[in-house]
């Protein structure tokens, strides 16, 4: 399988209780190599401009307000199907429907306090890095 990278955000709500470095042993634990990581407060802009493809949906205005609520930490994650693989770690976006061991399962709160974000796609991943990140700012 190809190496792979994909973006990663630790959210508002799991910055708040101090779970950063649980989430990171998780990623870790998966295989997954943190190669960037930034601790940033979003503006509003920034989460609107990151959300922009839900902007039609019913929860878009409080999901912007969710996540510039507190610090996020911005990852850059590399590894063999890097982007499934964050996926299948963080666990289903409502945390009801997430399975045992995986990230939302463990520390979300609820599909809008969900503690991470993932990228869905090859393009996605690519566009979210470079939201974040400069090529000089990615080490492997
Ligand atoms: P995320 O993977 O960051 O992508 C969009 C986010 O919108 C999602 O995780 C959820 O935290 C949030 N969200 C809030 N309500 C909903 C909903 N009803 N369906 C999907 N996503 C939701």
């Amino acid at each position: 399988m190809a190496v792979e990278r994909t973006l990663s955000i630790i959210k508002p709500d799991a910055t708040r209780r101090n779970l950063t470095g649980k989430i990171i042993a998780k990623f870790e634990e998966a295989g997954l190599k943190v190669v960037a990581s930034r601790r940033l407060r979003l503006s509003q802009a920034d989460a609107e401009a990151f959300y922009g493809v839900h902007k039609e949906r019913p929860f878009f205005k409080d999901l912007v307000s969710f996540m510039i609520s507190g610090p996020v930490v911005v990852q850059v994650l590399e590894g063999e199907g890097a982007i499934q693989k964050n996926r299948d770690v963080m666990g289903a976006t409502n945390p009801a429907n997430a399975a045992a061991g995986t990230i939302r399962k463990e520390f979300a709160e609820s599909i809008e306090a969900n503690s991470v974000h993932g990228s869905d796609a090859p393009e996605t991943a690519a566009n979210e890095i470079k939201f974040f990140f400069r090529d000089l700012d990615i080490v492997g």
